[in-house]
């Protein structure tokens, strides 16, 4: 008998067609995540489950799986994964590192230019037909070349934005909760370990890809946004909830920093009071990994990760392989 696994929304078609070859798949067909009484409803038979960030892999769904042998997350980040618990159970999980880096690190350029050249707000006055002519004081911007890049979390994705910034000739300076250096970004870039209050009062560009832990959940909030320049620029393509939004918003209205491009957001998919009316702002709704390769490689890797664990082998990137060591 095929092991039964569920697909909690619909992912690209390769990473179906991969796990139909071994397994019975049942996939929500509806374009939404499930809610947290159907997602429990459905994994009651399911020895595997391929799901996304927004399905909370916790105790209460573990024990609504009694025949669990492995859970794929469809996203690099796997705050919605309580590891310690699925390793507790001796259930491997894991996510899709590596293979997202590229697509998430040229988004966070995207939103850097495009706030840094108010790239949104001026394509609208362009369909509005306000434009009037060209002017020397009309619709001024921020550099980008030489200016410092600062980058809160030099993991993959980190690394591969800091990296790309070699074209425009920026100091970089990083911090990360671990306080580990980063050799290849020393190299390349001559790039500086500094303490995340140094990285605050140096920036002209901070770009956020900390993972969200209770430690760095809410690391950008009134206090911290004061410390930085007032003429800096905040990017987030890594969680929503490492900004507390309502201070967000406080700290782009008052002027405490010039702008911020966002990818995600605190409560996603809202955004906090007065954020959308801001034009020092570029919303985006959480696509950093939305490219059709890479959301097709998401899904095979995903895939493959399943069933290796339906196998009994060990997944490329599992979180917790201590589970898989013999016992
Ligand atoms: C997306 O946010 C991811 O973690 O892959």
């Amino acid at each position: 008998m095929k092991p039964k696994v569920l697909v909690t929304r619909m992912i690209p078609r390769a990473g179906i067609e991969l796990l139909e070859t071994y397994c019975e798949v049942e996939i929500n067909n509806d374009d939404r995540s499930l809610s947290r009484s159907e997602l429990l409803n459905r994994v009651t038979d399911k020895a595997g489950v391929l799901g996304l960030m927004a399905d909370r892999i916790d105790g209460e769904f573990f024990d609504a799986a009694p025949h669990l042998r492995g859970y794929a997350n469809y996203a690099v980040g796997y705050d919605n994964i309580d590891v310690p618990e699925a390793t507790k159970r001796h259930i491997p999980v894991s996510n899709t590192p590596g293979v997202l880096t590229d697509a998430t690190a040229e988004l966070a350029w995207s939103l850097l230019f495009a706030v840094a050249r108010r790239v949104v707000e001026l394509d609208t006055i362009m369909r509005s037909g306000q434009w009037s002519g060209w002017g020397p004081l009309q619709f001024l911007g921020a550099d980008v070349c030489g200016k410092t890049l600062g980058i809160v979390g030099a993991g993959r994705i980190g690394t591969a934005m800091a990296l790309m910034s070699k074209g425009f000739r920026m100091p970089v300076i990083y911090s990360n909760a671990s306080g580990r250096r980063n050799e290849l970004l020393e190299k390349e870039l001559d790039a500086r370990l500094v303490s995340f209050d140094e990285l605050l009062e140096r920036s002209d560009y901070v770009s956020l890809h900390a993972p969200l832990t209770p430690q760095s959940r809410h690391l950008f909030n009134k206090d911290t946004l004061t410390r930085m320049k007032n003429t800096a620029i905040l990017i987030n393509t890594g969680r929503g909830p490492l900004i507390k939004e309502d201070d967000l918003v406080q700290a782009l209205k008052n002027g405490t920093i010039s702008g911020a491009g966002l990818d995600v957001y605190e409560f996603e998919p809202n955004m906090a009071e007065g954020l959308a009316a801001l034009p020092n702002t570029v919303l985006l709704p959480h696509v950093g990994s939305a490219t059709e390769t890479t959301r097709t490689n998401m899904a095979t890797l995903a895939a493959r990760n399943l069933l290796a664990m339906l196998r009994n082998e060990r997944p490329e990137t599992c979180l917790n392989p201590e589970v898989l060591e013999p016992r």
